[in-house]
């Protein structure tokens, strides 16, 4: 059962245990301050005083629990799940949209088709930009289109839960990977099992692993004479591009190509279907 309550809630066990803690001396404040506030009016004990009284701790209880909250650290939470709870009494469907965190470290061109494709269709939402490299134009488009950057360090990407408490604090439900050059660690992947997706510019299994990004693929590609090429959307795992292929599309090379030309098609392949996966898993992973 709490298995079930970490997994809906999308927690760490920790967090889950404050949260519980938080609900329950949330609700006796309420209780008590609601008593202590009907002592102060004139109405009688009866069925009136029942109903003012339930009325009365309807209204409190939010405000306690989120006042409770605050010194247990878990304010994001319950400020997301009364969102979602006031979502479901005024029928507002987009409270509850997934949030995805997009990880990069380029251009972006990928992490802004992705921005204004969900924009667009509201069937989730870019909640923050994660880049491991300062001044990379990804942080540019992130301020362009106000969404919150995190700026991470490599140590403490690799060897603390640092960034991971980070994102499940602010509710990611997903992570792309868009041109996202550093190896996934363990612990993120499994703090997010099946909730990483990568793009990668080639056709895989050839021409991934470490050290094959951007236009290295494509001078590989081209030196090796290949009549096509086209890219690959896949689960991440432990190795560099190396977990389940979900999607691949491909595109003929001409012998004009040069890497250049090439990285163009491709360019062009990603940005037509890499937000139309993700929108497909996400829905898939909701039905299941
Ligand atoms: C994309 O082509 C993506 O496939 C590649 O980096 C580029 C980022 O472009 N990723 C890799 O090579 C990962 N192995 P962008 O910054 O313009 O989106």
């Amino acid at each position: 059962m709490l298995e079930k309550l970490q997994q809906r809630w999308k927690v760490n066990g920790v967090n889950l245990i404050l949260i519980i803690f938080t609900f329950a001396v949330g609700g006796s404040l309420c209780g008590i301050t609601g008593r202590k506030i009907m002592e102060l009016t004139s109405i009688e004990k009866g069925i009136i005083w029942i109903l003012a009284y339930i009325l009365l701790i309807t209204l409190l209880w939010p405000l306690c629990v989120i006042l409770i909250s605050i010194p247990l650290g878990q304010f994001s939470f319950f400020k997301k799940y009364i969102h979602k709870i006031w979502a479901k009494i005024t029928g507002n469907k987009t409270a509850d949209i997934p949030l995805i965190a997009v990880f990069a470290s380029g251009a972006g061109s990928n992490a802004q088709k992705i921005i204004d494709y969900f924009n667009i269709n509201n069937t989730a939402k870019i909640e923050l930009v994660v880049c491991n490299k300062e001044g990379a134009g990804v942080l540019d488009i992130a301020k362009k289109y106000t969404i919150d950057t995190l700026l991470i360090e490599k140590d403490k990407f690799f060897n603390t839960d640092l960034y991971i408490r980070e994102l499940q604090k602010r509710g990611i439900r997903f992570i792309v990977l868009a041109g996202f050059l550093w190896k996934v660690p363990s612990s993120l992947i499994n703090a997010y099992p099946n909730r990483i997706v990568n793009i990668h510019p080639a056709l895989l299994p050839k021409y991934g692993g470490k050290g094959m990004y951007g236009n290295r693929v494509h001078e590989a590609v081209i030196a090796a004479g290949d009549k096509e090429s086209g890219i690959t959307i896949h689960y991440v795992d432990e190795l560099y591009d190396h977990g389940n292929i979900i999607f691949q599309a491909s595109c003929k090379i001409d012998e004009k190509d040069t890497p250049g030309s090439l990285a163009q098609k491709i360019h062009l392949l990603e940005h037509q279907h890499y937000s139309t996966v993700i929108d497909n898993i996400l829905k898939m992973q909701n039905r299941s």
